[in-house]
């Protein structure tokens, strides 16, 4: 089943210098194409319509706050089972949790910074491209 995914980089990947290494790990996976990239610094209103499944939680401003606190890599990734693939590649949202050869497991401590977004499912998936990529995708 073809479908299609939104995945962030998020600020702390983009210091850090790991934006290469994890789109190469996206590459590599047979089947699998970017079909949009963009380098960009979000501003409140694309974060609170991006996070505002977690508004009014303790963590959601600390969250917006460090999303906004440095240029994302936004992409569009299509192809197999991309969604739960793309998240499996991140692994779980703790990187001390995540396994080993995850992203989040491999570069990943704080569970604020854990490097890397992937959409959870068809609907957030389509519902998020439109937020990144309205009328160009
Ligand atoms: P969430 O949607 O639960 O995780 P995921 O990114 O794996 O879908 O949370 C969104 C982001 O919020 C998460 O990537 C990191 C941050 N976050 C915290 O800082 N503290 C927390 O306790 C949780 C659950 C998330
Ligand atoms: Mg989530």
């Amino acid at each position: 089943m073809s479908q299609r995914t939104l995945v962030l980089l998020k600020p702390d990947a983009v210091r850090r210098g790991l934006t290469g290494e994890i789109i190469s790990r996206i590459e590599r996976k047979a089947g699998w194409r970017i079909t949009a990239l963009e380098l960009r610094t979000l501003d409140q209103e694309t974060l609170e319509l991006h996070y505002g499944e977690h508004k009014g939680k303790p963590f959601y401003e600390p969250l917006v706050e460090f999303m906004a606190s440095g240029p994302v890599v936004a992409l569009i990734v299509e192809g197999e089972r991309v969604i739960e693939g793309l998240r499996a590649l991140a692994g779980p949202t703790d990187p001390i949790a995540a396994a080993p050869g995850s992203i989040r497991g491999d570069y990943g401590v704080i569970v604020r910074e854990n490097l890397i977004h992937a959409s959870d499912s068809e609907e957030s998936a389509e519902r998020e491209v439109k937020i990144f990529f309205a009328g160009r995708a």
